[in-house]
């Protein structure tokens, strides 16, 4: 069963060149950090290119309930009157945060250091993810937290009345935790202090300058150093969300992998905190090319355009992890239909996403008859080249949007379909991922059970 509903099955199958332009959606990260931003600034917060999946409206939904306005103003485009920082009222109702690890872990940021109290509940698969990373910075602030055995959620927090400012050492690589962390210190007096030994996902940062706080970033022995001065005024802001680079990976990959394609992917992210499978893509022998390199909405952008490739096995530096960790699924099935063997070591965080992810890929790559090696921390894929993967399997999604989409993908240049149980979840993060990708040319539909 899907956390939202009724399972919907889909298969893929051997599909001819892809071409046209994929126009992916806003980047997801970025649109959730708008809304709660926007709900933490006094005034009006215009943003354009809004991620319209189910992950952020749940956010939207959230920052009504703690008293902000939210309005879709149609298009992609939305407005939010903020509260100010510390104005957040009291939710009279239990927040559910449906499939995203994202929202839940910064709106607990934001809230605990005001003098309310939430409880926080989301779908089967976020039920299941420790938020103990989160809630250990958070009682150093002041706030409390009472969750299900293993710091699970259904959990309520009581945020600190005289919240202290921290100093924290995020203890594994994550942005969710360094921006809770940093949300949390908006509401604090004096410096709160984040050092992250591995660089993460910096748009928490970003937009904090953006919307007027006043944050610093060093590089020190112990890391990555940022310090943010509580209690700012935030200043509304005009956002122009650009497109998401995680969810551009799959016609990317797609593209590459299905003989003859050439598609154009415009106004991606480059975000260097993000790039990482590009860069890896790159390395394997992939033919993309980076158009129109640009500054959109305090991001990095560029159009990409993308050649069908015989790609080639690499080891994956570990160091590369955090810039690309949502992307290991999608490089899994690039792996499978490159020649020789691709290495993934460092990547133990995955076991801990919507879903175990090393699990999943393993299991459903094997099923489609590709031979895989894994242990705790990584994740060896022996290539069986262009036209190689047998498929013919049905795998699970385990709840997991990028567990579906990677498997979609790989059914278009596999010898029989693919199928996966459930390709719900993908409208978390990618709701026009089906119609996308057929009108390139792709051969993917829903099951009728
Ligand atoms: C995200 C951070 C990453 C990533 C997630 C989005 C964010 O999670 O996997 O999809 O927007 O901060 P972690 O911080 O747990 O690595």
């Amino acid at each position: 069963m899907s956390g939202h509903g009724t399972p919907i099955p889909m298969t893929s199958a051997r599909s001819g060149p892809l071409k046209g332009e994929a126009r992916v959606p806003g980047d997801k990260s970025i649109s959730h950090r708008s809304l709660i931003l926007g709900a933490m600034a006094i005034g009006e917060t215009r943003i354009t290119g809004l991620l319209e999946g189910e992950d952020v409206l749940d956010t939207a939904k959230a920052m009504r309930a703690f008293g902000a306005e939210v309005n879709d103003l149609g298009d992609g485009e939305w407005s939010v009157h903020g509260i100010g920082v510390g104005g957040f009222a009291e939710p009279s109702q239990v927040i559910d945060c449906g499939n995203s690890g994202t929202g839940v872990r910064l709106i607990m940021g934001a809230m605990a250091t005001q003098p309310i109290t939430a409880t926080f509940t989301g779908d089967a698969s976020l039920n299941k993810r420790p938020m103990g990373r989160v809630t250990d910075p958070l009682a150093e602030f002041g706030a409390q937290s009472f969750g299900r055995s293993g710091g699970r959620l259904p959990m309520t927090i009581v945020g600190a009345r005289e919240p202290v400012p921290v100093r924290y050492v995020v203890p594994v690589p994550s942005a969710q935790v360094k921006s809770a962390v940093l949300l949390a210190g908006l509401n604090a007096p004096g410096k709160t202090v984040v050092i992250e030994k591995e660089a993460t996902r910096d748009h928490t940062e970003r937009m904090l300058q953006g919307f007027g706080a006043e944050l610093s970033v060093a590089e020190t022995d112990e890391g990555r150093e940022i310090t943010l001065t509580g209690q700012p005024e935030l200043s509304p802001q005009a956002i122009a969300v650009p497109r998401d680079p995680s969810s551009a990976a799959f016609p990317v990959c797609a593209a590459l992998i299905v003989e003859g394609s050439e598609i154009t992917v415009p106004g991606v992210s480059q975000n260097p905190t993000r790039n990482g499978l590009y860069t890896t893509l790159v390395e394997m022998g992939a033919d993309i090319t980076f158009e129109n390199p640009r500054e959109e909405g305090g991001e990095p952008v560029a159009d990409l355009r993308v050649r069908a490739s015989l790609t080639n096995g690499i080891e994956v530096p570990t160091d590369r992890a955090p810039s690309m960790i949502d992307e290991y699924p999608i490089l899994a099935v690039v792996a499978a239909l490159s020649e020789g063997t691709t290495t993934m070591r460092g990547i133990k965080e995955l076991r801990v996403k919507e879903c175990d992810r090393i699990d999943a890929m393993a299991r459903g790559l094997e099923a489609c008859g590709v031979r895989i090696e894994e242990d705790e921390d990584s994740l060896i894929v022996h290539g069986l080249g262009r036209g190689g993967v047998p498929g013919g399997a049905t795998c699970e999604s385990h709840l997991d949007h990028r567990i579906a989409m990677a498997f979609m993908v790989l059914g278009m240049a596999s010898q029989k379909p693919v199928s996966v149980d459930d390709g719900a979840p993908i409208a978390t993060s990618f709701p026009v991922f089906e119609p996308l990708m057929a009108e390139l040319g792709a051969q993917i539909r829903r099951d009728n059970r």
